[in-house]
């Protein structure tokens, strides 16, 4: 069989149309390839547009503020990623001149690049000859070729990456690397993946063996944890408490409603002598928005969500206008409260 001229004659006929793949601009590969590790395609494609649109060149991207990138990223989760695309922007007009790097080892040098945003960037746009390896490429390989490593393990992630740049077309390595994660994505996919019409069933060898929905493995890593956040929605009038979240962890420097989390569930009492003691509030109406809390998912926490409706006179520290809310990035768990509560 040979692997990598049947996937390019698929892809030949069976190409997506994508906007990003109307040019070979790093700097537009680069955008659509961080968006992409967070979304699917068809999640992405919005995104996308908006950066282009508000931010057609590295120049621009570096000149922003933090704030109008997370605003924009807003809804993607994982906010690092556009930290980091801002950063690295201004790395790229503040010491490179401007002028995208050229080579994997070169590209893998920005902020938040690793080794499969590097070789979709050197392939597409300079085609160099370096494979990626994205969950597409993982799942095809583990099942076509029958290989059981945990692709989280050091060793999987090793021989995958081998048997990728093994495979990779060498005269047309953008081609090849588009093609396999197309082929992930539209044929040989995570569930029902359309076997009957796939150009390996012959040959394929989780297909010959019946182990199609075993492949590819991964390990349990992380234990979840559950958390109680508690939103604290404190009003006096047309202001409104907003803070910024700083230091590590998610959501940095997005805003948010005070917060007082907890790994039990609270009641009134304990959030009213929070307000008291912590955030020395002393006339306050307190109220329970949502009885029952709003589950939010992230990796490794579930958070147990409830916002707390605080009416004061008192004056609030960090406080804006009500009607200024929309300026802030926020994380989507406030905005979809925000849009709810219509203030
Ligand atoms: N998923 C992420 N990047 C991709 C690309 N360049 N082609 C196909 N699928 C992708």
């Amino acid at each position: 069989m040979n692997f990598s001229k049947n996937l390019i004659n698929w892809y030949s006929v069976n190409k997506r149309s994508l906007p990003w793949r109307e040019t070979s601009d790093p700097y537009f590969i680069w955008l659509s390839e961080i968006i992409l590790q967070q979304t699917q395609v068809k999640q992405g494609w919005p995104y996308y547009k908006a950066f282009i649109t508000k931010f057609p060149t590295v120049f621009d991207l570096a000149a922003a503020k933090e704030d109008a990138v997370l605003n924009l990223w807003q809804g993607l989760g994982y906010y690092s990623r556009a930290r980091n695309l801002h950063f690295s922007a201004k790395y790229i007009v503040e010491e490179l001149h401007g002028v995208f790097p050229s080579t994997y080892n070169d590209i893998k040098k920005l902020k938040g690049v690793g080794d499969y945003t590097a070789s979709a960037i050197a392939s597409i746009c300079y085609n160099e000859k370096t494979a990626v390896v994205d969950g597409n490429v993982y799942r095809v390989l583990a099942r076509v070729f029958g290989i059981d490593t945990p692709i989280n393990s050091t060793n999987g992630i090793k021989a995958f990456k081998l048997l990728a740049q093994e495979l990779l077309d060498k005269k047309q390595p953008a081609t090849f690397n588009q093609a396999i994660m197309d082929y992930g994505s539209q044929v040989c996919k995570p569930k029902q993946p359309l076997c009957t019409n796939c150009i390996f069933n012959k040959t394929c060898s989780a297909f010959n063996t019946n182990k199609v929905g075993d492949l590819p493995v991964k390990l349990k890593k992380t234990k979840i944890t559950t958390k109680y956040f508690n939103f604290l929605v404190i009003i006096n009038d047309d202001n409104i408490a907003l803070e910024k979240r700083i230091g590590k962890g998610i959501w940095q420097n997005l805003y948010q409603f005070p917060l007082y989390d907890s790994l039990a569930e609270v009641d009134v009492l304990e959030v009213s002598s929070y307000l008291k003691n912590e955030l020395k509030l002393e006339d306050f109406e307190l109220s329970l928005y949502n009885n029952l809390p709003i589950v939010h998912k992230l990796s490794h926490q579930h958070l147990q969500t409830k916002f707390w409706i605080v009416n004061t006179t008192n004056k609030i520290e960090n406080s804006i206008k009500i009607h200024e809310l929309n300026n802030f990035p926020v994380p989507v768990l406030i905005e979809n409260f925000i849009k709810a509560f219509n203030f």
